[in-house]
């Protein structure tokens, strides 16, 4: 075995003593490259992230402000910020800014400005990713029972909550939303929810 590791190197060194130092260099930016990506995609898929919640008008209107804050609170998320509000038709335009194409765009302002709403930034692991697992899928009808879209509506145009999609738009909407910051707090439930 030994031997063999040792014919290996010699043979690895012989050849990149061949090798131009461009190739050598080349060689090692994809190494470095391939390394920062892998670091990239395990810190957004396991770190500490904030992301922006929202619970619609029908929501607001339908008494299910507290269920839907429950289920955050219980999965083990830290509630960083949270306001009931109707900030208007602009605001909503910006935080739905990527779908202004659609066809559905009009109706959609329309829905989230026909009264209140609740913004909040859950805080925890993975918080983007699981608080869209939460939430379900954008169709009712496709969101698995035991979701919040999946327990509580039927309709797209009427589907009860929003939730950043991206770690990115997370930290636009809570920029949009939030501009006076987040409240900074220790939980005491911290030991008791991570290892
Ligand atoms: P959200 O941003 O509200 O969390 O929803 P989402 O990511 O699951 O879905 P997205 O594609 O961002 O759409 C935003 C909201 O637009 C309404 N919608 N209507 N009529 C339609 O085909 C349609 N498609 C989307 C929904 O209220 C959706 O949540
Ligand atoms: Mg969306």
């Amino acid at each position: 075995m030994e031997q063999t590791c040792k014919r290996y190197m010699y043979r690895w060194r012989l050849s990149y003593s061949h090798a131009p130092l461009s190739d050598i260099c080349s060689f090692l930016s994809l190494v470095i490259f391939l390394l920062a990506a892998h670091l990239i995609a395990f810190h957004h898929a396991s770190s500490f992230f904030a992301v922006d919640i929202m619970i619609k008008p029908d929501g607001v209107q339908r008494g299910l402000v507290g269920e839907i804050i429950k289920r955050f609170e219980q999965k083990g998320f830290k509630l960083v910020a949270m306001k009931l509000t109707a900030p208007g038709k602009e605001h909503m335009e910006k935080h739905y800014a990527d779908l202004s194409s659609k066809g559905f765009f009009a109706g959609l302002i329309t829905y989230m400005t026909s009264g209140p709403v609740v913004a909040m930034v859950w805080e925890g692991k993975g918080a983007v990713l699981e608080g869209r697992k939460m939430l379900g899928a954008t169709m009712p009808s496709e969101s698995a029972m035991g979701t919040i879209r999946g327990d509580f509506c039927i309709e797209v145009g009427r589907n009860i909550c929003h939730g950043s999609d991206s770690v990115e738009s997370a930290q636009k909407e809570i920029a949009l939303w939030f501009p006076e910051g987040l409240t900074s707090w220790a939980s005491c439930a911290n030991p008791w929810v991570y290892e």
